[in-house]
């Protein structure tokens, strides 16, 4: 931070005065702009989240310059990521934590140099230097999961299941919310859980050994369904399944993030669902909220529409909305034009490749 920006600091005259050197720190030119992802085992990160965050970046700033780095699931990765953008003199930090409650130090760091952070995706828990928060309503994640598993498990005439649920990462404040948000459904519907499991680094290959561990344990009859979080983990219990010689098609099976091989097993018939997180959507907004605090602007006054406790503030925030999806609805979800926002989100021609373009041809997607 240059001189100017702590003179500002001292002087009260408002953090989004605040940002990086001299030169940048206010008045329309650009800025530095740090975006700092969690991991590369899901695929959205570097499909989706980057690529799409510094195009939107560049339409609300040409000037602004982007400092990207990925923690590949590694929190003290993540720590020297966040320190050397400081020392890059960024303006703005934007940062999706590896682990939402140890990031409270690089928050701090940052807010000491009054750099202001977007916490992106996930909460970071605990600081009162998060300026802003950007994700999904992550419950309402969970119940579109968990109810749409409920209903494929009453039609298929055992509604109480049993089932398996393979959790995401106990690090990852999300992997909580979405977590009440499906077990809400299921203690309504009083369907019950054969085995249960947290996957550390949300990491397919885990998640694999842990369904392998829960068919050892209950047999191939002993449940009638996976509640998976999300899509890697959904793709490591069906190859679980398969190896076992289950059919993953009698076993209904969700997840989340719409990933490429998830519509690809939704197609086949091998998972029942995913759901559909717009990072189009995300991306953009937290492009904005960048854009401005790097130019020391005002935020755009319609974006913020929430606040959320992190434990050490209400922190303001931009809450998007998920989508469940079924070979129902591809159509109208994943394969969408977002216009300026950006590409459908998955096309027919990347997921009806090979061998599933038999799948495709009989689900009408040509
Ligand atoms: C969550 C994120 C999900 C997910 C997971 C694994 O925080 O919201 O989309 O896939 O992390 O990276």
């Amino acid at each position: 931070m240059g001189v100017l920006g702590c003179f500002a600091l001292v002087f009260g005259l408002g953090l989004v005065a605040c940002g990086g050197d001299d030169d940048d720190g206010g008045g329309g030119g650009g800025g530095k702009v740090a975006l700092l992802l969690p991991e590369s085992k899901t695929t959205r990160y570097e499909a989706h989240d980057h690529p799409e965050f510094e195009s939107n970046l560049k339409r609300h700033c040409p000037d602004c310059e982007l400092v990207y780095s990925n923690a590949n699931q590694d929190a003290s990765q993540q720590q020297d990521q966040v320190e050397a953008a400081l020392t890059e003199g960024i303006d703005v930090m934007v940062l999706d934590p590896v682990d939402s409650a140890s990031a409270a130090g690089m928050v701090n760091l940052a807010k000491q140099q009054g750099v202001p952070v977007i916490s992106y995706d996930r909460l970071i828990l605990g600081s009162d230097g998060v300026d802003y928060y950007v994700s999904f309503d992550n419950v309402k994640v969970g119940e579109l999961q968990g109810s749409a598993l409920v209903k494929k498990l009453a039609d298929d005439g055992t509604p109480t299941g049993p089932i398996v649920k393979i959790n995401g990462s106990p690090t990852d404040n999300n992997a909580k919310l979405f977590g009440q948000g499906a077990q809400s459904q299921f203690d309504a519907a009083g369907v019950q859980i054969a085995k249960e499991y947290d996957t550390p680094d949300w990491s397919p290959d885990k998640a694999q050994q842990e369904m392998e561990q829960a068919i050892t344990a209950v047999g191939n009859n002993g449940f009638t369904g996976v509640y998976a979080m999300n899509d890697g983990t959904a793709g490591g219990a069906i190859a679980a399944m398969t190896g076992a010689g289950v059919d993953p098609a009698s076993k209904p099976t969700t997840g989340q993030d719409a990933e490429l091989e998830a519509i690809q097993r939704i197609v086949a018939g091998q998972q029942f669902m995913t759901v559909y997180k717009a990072t189009s959507l995300e991306t953009d907004a937290t492009a904005q909220l960048a854009a401005a605090l790097a130019q020391g602007e005002d935020v755009p006054s319609d974006l913020v529409n929430d606040e959320t406790d992190n434990g050490a503030k209400m922190v303001p925030s931009v809450i998007e909305t998920p989508v469940a999806v079924t070979i129902d609805n591809l159509q109208d979800t994943v394969f969408k034009d977002n216009g300026d926002l950006g590409p459908p989100y998955q096309t027919v021609q990347d997921v009806c490749v090979a061998q599933f373009a038999q799948a495709c041809k009989a689900a009408g997607l040509e």
